[in-house]
């Protein structure tokens, strides 16, 4: 496969080492294994994957979940790290290297991450202020009421949109703005690097006394049965598997442009099959424990008020700051419960924040030539005003809501679906592909990788889609919790989708500048990065 160069007086293609000083990398295989987990290890797991499972046949749901895992999930995370590794780009140079015609798939993936940090970045904010009310209860006995009413002052979506700031709200998200901003600007392993290194031990860690402390509660065994007895029914109904496929690509970040970014920060030697096969595992036994955790404190929950696990089982903003708070409340010891909880959910964020910010700064340093600096600011400070305007307000809740579903089901599934086509059947990327894989590798990647993700990961994820889409079309957005007035979805959901897509092509018919070259890098240094 041929790359595309410009055509007056090409650049000649950069090496290993000329890229890594002026672009930053992380300094060994470890740092990226950890920034690699960081960033999948997310909200996706503590909030979206026990409902997941519950909703979707219980243990019988393991059986779709495994098996995306490797039919799509894996073998994706593969392409995603060929991608930057090979190019040793962000999405969109990696594209452009790969082919020139295909930036723009690039550009689509940074302009999702831009959106998702915008509203991931307010459900930080929201758990940091709630690891303070974990301290005193400060959600006093309705946790459900304070919620909506004194915390979010939620608005009736009916009414519009709201530019009525929040403070609770405006404060928080600002400090989290802060506090994301020094991490990016300290660069790809003072920042990103190192904040998983850190971070990701500390989560394990206060996660496991969590989910210790949940199983002791009365209770407990009840939510671990509600949870893992499978309906193994459930497994005739698409939407189940539309469903196990949808959380694997949220989970391990894949089609979003975060690891071929972080694989372009990586020693050329590194052994990426076996990175990949790593993480993909790290990530899914964290999932499960993030489902036994959940489901113990919610059985205690359940054995707590006399009602079914049923009335009480909640996947994201329900879950975390109406059923936990809820169990706070009722269970012994529950203030150490809070703190661990909604530290863990900071801790997960912030790394999984950071890598999707990573994608659009590395984006924008590459085609602009900014310095570190210069790229965050130029991304963090609209980010940040953008973040604000939408999600301190008295609508952040529904505008939130809205994004996150279109932008999850037909941002990055779809995003994912045509860059498999484009570079596999259109530009015909694969057997590159296969040799670089092979060459930096320990896993062969032999006729099972070039089958899975030209064939079988594509067919997957087009069922999936048109499953979705059939369904957000039948059915209203929203309905039966929230009648969403059809403008705010026009707007928020299919006009969010539909921006992200221009702005990508836009963005890929801006030129790069005269020293980039788009030519593969050459690895005329291999041996600097031996044994990393
Ligand atoms: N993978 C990240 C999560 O699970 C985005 O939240």
């Amino acid at each position: 496969m041929s790359t595309q160069s410009p055509a007056s007086q090409p650049p000649s293609a950069p090496t290993q080492q000329a890229i890594e000083a002026k672009r930053g990398a992380f300094s060994s295989r470890k740092v990226f294994i950890f920034a690699a987990i960081g960033s999948a290890v997310g909200l996706g797991n503590i909030w979206r994957f026990p409902m997941e499972a519950y909703e979707n046949g219980g243990g019988a749901f393991i059986l779709p979940y495994i098996i995306a895992l490797l039919t799509a999930g894996i073998p994706f995370l593969l392409l995603d790290y060929v991608m930057g590794h090979r190019s040793r780009g962000s999405a969109p140079l990696a594209f452009a290297r790969t082919h020139s015609k295909t930036e723009w798939l690039g550009w689509w993936q940074v302009g999702i991450c831009f959106v998702i940090a915008l509203y991931y970045a307010a459900i930080l904010a929201w758990a940091l202020r709630y690891t303070i009310f974990s301290t005193n209860k400060g959600w006093g006995d309705d946790p459900d009421a304070f919620f909506g009413g004194d915390f979010l002052q939620a608005s009736d979506p009916a009414k519009g949109l709201s530019t009525e700031f929040v403070a609770g709200l405006l404060i928080p998200l600002v400090i989290v703005w802060i506090a994301v901003v020094l991490i990016m600007a300290l660069g790809v392993q003072k920042g990103v690097g190192a904040t998983s290194v850190i971070f990701i031990p500390v989560l394990v860690l206060a996660f496991l006394a969590l989910v210790v402390r949940s199983l002791f509660l009365p209770g407990a065994g009840d939510g671990l049965n509600a949870l893992f007895t499978p309906d193994w029914a459930a497994l005739s109904d698409t939407g189940v598997w539309a469903a196990a496929y949808s959380q694997i690509f949220f989970s391990l970040s894949i089609g979003f442009g975060i690891m071929i970014t972080y694989s372009s920060y990586v020693g050329r030697k590194t052994d990426m099959t076996g990175s990949g096969l790593v993480v993909g595992f790290a990530n899914s036994s964290f999932e499960l424990l993030c489902g036994i955790g959940v489901f113990s404190a919610l059985g205690f929950m359940a054995q707590a008020q006399g009602v079914d696990i049923s009335e009480v089982a909640t996947g994201g903003p329900g879950l975390a700051f109406v059923a936990f708070p809820t169990i706070i409340n009722e269970a012994p010891a529950g203030v150490v419960i809070g703190l661990l909880f909604f530290l863990s959910l900071i801790l997960a964020g912030i790394t999984s924040l950071v890598s999707i910010l990573e994608v659009v700064i590395s984006a924008i340093r590459d085609k602009f030539e900014l310095s570190r600096l210069g790229a965050t600011m130029a991304v963090c400070v609209p980010a940040t005003v953008i973040s604000i305007f939408f999600f301190s307000t008295k609508s952040a809740l529904s505008v939130l809501d809205i994004v996150d579903n279109f932008i999850n089901k037909f941002g990055i599934l779809l995003v994912a679906v045509v860059s498999m086509v484009v570079l596999i059947w259109i530009v015909r990327a694969l057997p590159d592909f296969v040799e670089h894989l092979n060459a930096h590798g320990s896993v062969p990647i032999r006729g099972w990788w070039p089958a899975l993700i030209a064939v079988i990961t594509p067919l997957a994820l087009a069922f999936v889609l048109i499953n979705d889409f059939t369904d957000t079309v039948k059915t209203k957005y929203g309905l039966p919790d929230t009648d969403y007035p059809d403008w705010m979805v026009g707007t928020f959901g299919w006009g969010v989708v539909a921006a992200v897509i221009i702005s990508g092509v836009v963005a890929s018919l801006v030129k790069w500048r005269p020293e980039t070259s788009l030519e593969i890098p050459v690895a005329v240094d291999q041996t600097v990065e031996e044994n990393r």
